[in-house]
C-alpha cells in the first residue's frame, strides 16, 4: 500500500481530506533577495514535494501555495487574477472580521503530521531570510470530521464535477485560469459558554443536528442559521458553491480551541458575501450566531495559481 503509485500534483487545491494539515502564512522581508529567492523556491515547489512524499506514497501529501495581493506584481510581473485584492475587514455591530498581513500562504496537508513537518522545514531552509512568519498553525483531523463545537463540518461541499466548477477560475479570466482564490480565518472558541448552550441551542445556530448532521429550518424569528447565512444562490435557485477544508487546532494545556476556516473559491466575492452575512447579518444586525463563541483572530485573501503557472515562475 505504502508503495502504490499515486499522483503527486503540485496545487491540488481539491487534495483529499487528511488526517493532518499546516497552515503557514508569511511576508516577503525587505532583504534585496527576497523576491528572487521567494520565486526560485516556489517555482522549485513541485521537487520539494517529491523530495519529502516519495517517503511515503499512501500518506496522500498535498501542498497548496497561495499569494497575496500586495506581492502579487514583484513576484510575477503577470496580469493579476481580476478579483485580488487584500482581505476587507467586515464590521458588524457585535462583531469584526479582521483584516491581517500574508503575502503567502502554504496549506501543506498529509495523513502524516511528521510528513507535513519536513516539508515544512525543507521549505524554511529554501526561503531562509526571505521571509517572516506571519502565523503558523497545525490543525488535526477531530472525530467524525467535527470541528471542536462538536458538528460535522464540510458535509456541504461540493464533489466530483462540481468541485473544478466551483473552485478554478475559468474562461471568465484567462490568464487567471486553472487557478483559486482563497480566504483563510484562524477562529478560537469560547468553548465553556458554547457549552452551557442546550444541543437544540446549539443546533438552531449551526442549522444542522448535532448527532446525525440533519439539515434544519430556520427559525420564524427571522434569525438566520450558519448554514443558511452561507448559502448563497444564483438567480436560478442553482448554488454558488465553495470548497472549504477547515481543521480543528488547540491545546487544551493552555485553553486554545480553534478552527482555522479556509475556503476555495472560483469566485472570490461569493465569499465576501458569506463573511458579510455572517457578520453584518441578513437581516443586518441579525448576526451569525457561531460569531458569539467563535473570534476570529485573522483574515487573509490570496490566489493560488495553477501548477503550470507557479512552475514558470523563474523562467524570464
Ligand atoms: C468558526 C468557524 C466555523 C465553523 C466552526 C464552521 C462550521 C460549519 C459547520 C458545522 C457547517 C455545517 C456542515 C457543513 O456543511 O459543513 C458549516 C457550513 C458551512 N460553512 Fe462554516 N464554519 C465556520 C466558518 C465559516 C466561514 C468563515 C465561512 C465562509 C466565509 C463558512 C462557510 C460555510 C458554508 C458555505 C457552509 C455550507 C452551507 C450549506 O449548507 O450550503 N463557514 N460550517
Amino acid at each position: 500500500m505504502s508503495n502504490q503509485r499515486v499522483p503527486i500534483e503540485p496545487q491540488r487545491v481539491d487534495a483529499p481530506l487528511t488526517q493532518s494539515a499546516t497552515f503557514l502564512v508569511v511576508t516577503a522581508t525587505k532583504k534585496p533577495d527576497s523576491i528572487n529567492t521567494i520565486r526560485s523556491t516556489l517555482a522549485g515547489l513541485d521537487s520539494l514535494a517529491k523530495n519529502v512524499s516519495i517517503r511515503d506514497l499512501s500518506a496522500r501529501f498535498a501542498c497548496t501555495v497561495g499569494i497575496g495581493s500586495d506581492i502579487w506584481d514583484d513576484l510575477t510581473s503577470l496580469p493579476r487574477p481580476a478579483e485580488l485584492h487584500s482581505f476587507r475587514e467586515v464590521k458588524g455591530e457585535k462583531h469584526i472580521a479582521v483584516s491581517t498581513p500574508g503575502d503567502l500562504l502554504f496549506h501543506i496537508r498529509s495523513e502524516r503530521r511528521d510528513i507535513c513537518f519536513e516539508f515544512e522545514r525543507q521549505l524554511m531552509n529554501q526561503l531562509g531570510d526571505a521571509v517572516s512568519v506571519v502565523d503558523e498553525t497545525v490543525g488535526f483531523r477531530y472525530f467524525d470530521v467535527r470541528d471542536l463545537l462538536g458538528f460535522v463540518d464540510g458535509t456541504a461541499n461540493p464533489v466530483g464535477p462540481s468541485v473544478p466548477a466551483s473552485v478554478l477560475v475559468a474562461g471568465e479570466d484567462t490568464s487567471a485560469e486553472g487557478g483559486s482564490y482563497i480566504v483563510v480565518q484562524k477562529y478560537t472558541h469560547d468553548l465553556s459558554g458554547w457549552g452551557h448552550l442546550s444541543t437544540e441551542q446549539q443546533e438552531k445556530i449551526i442549522g444542522r443536528t448535532k448527532i446525525d448532521n440533519v439539515e434544519l429550518d430556520d427559525a420564524e424569528s427571522g434569525q438566520r442559521s450558519h448554514k443558511t447565512l452561507n448559502t448563497i444562490e444564483y438567480e436560478n435557485g442553482d448554488e454558488h458553491d465553495i470548497l472549504r477544508d477547515n481543521m480543528p487546532f488547540g491545546s487544551p494545556g493552555s485553553a486554545e480551541f480553534g478552527t482555522y476556516f479556509i475556503g476555495y473559491t472560483r469566485r472570490l466575492w461569493v465569499i465576501e458575501k458569506m463573511l458579510e452575512r455572517m457578520f453584518v447579518g441578513d437581516p443586518p444586525g441579525l448576526h451569525d450566531r457561531i460569531l458569539d463563541f467563535s473570534k476570529p483572530l485573522t483574515g487573509t485573501t490570496f490566489f493560488a495559481p495553477s501548477a503550470s503557472f507557479l512552475a514558470n515562475l523563474d523562467s524570464e
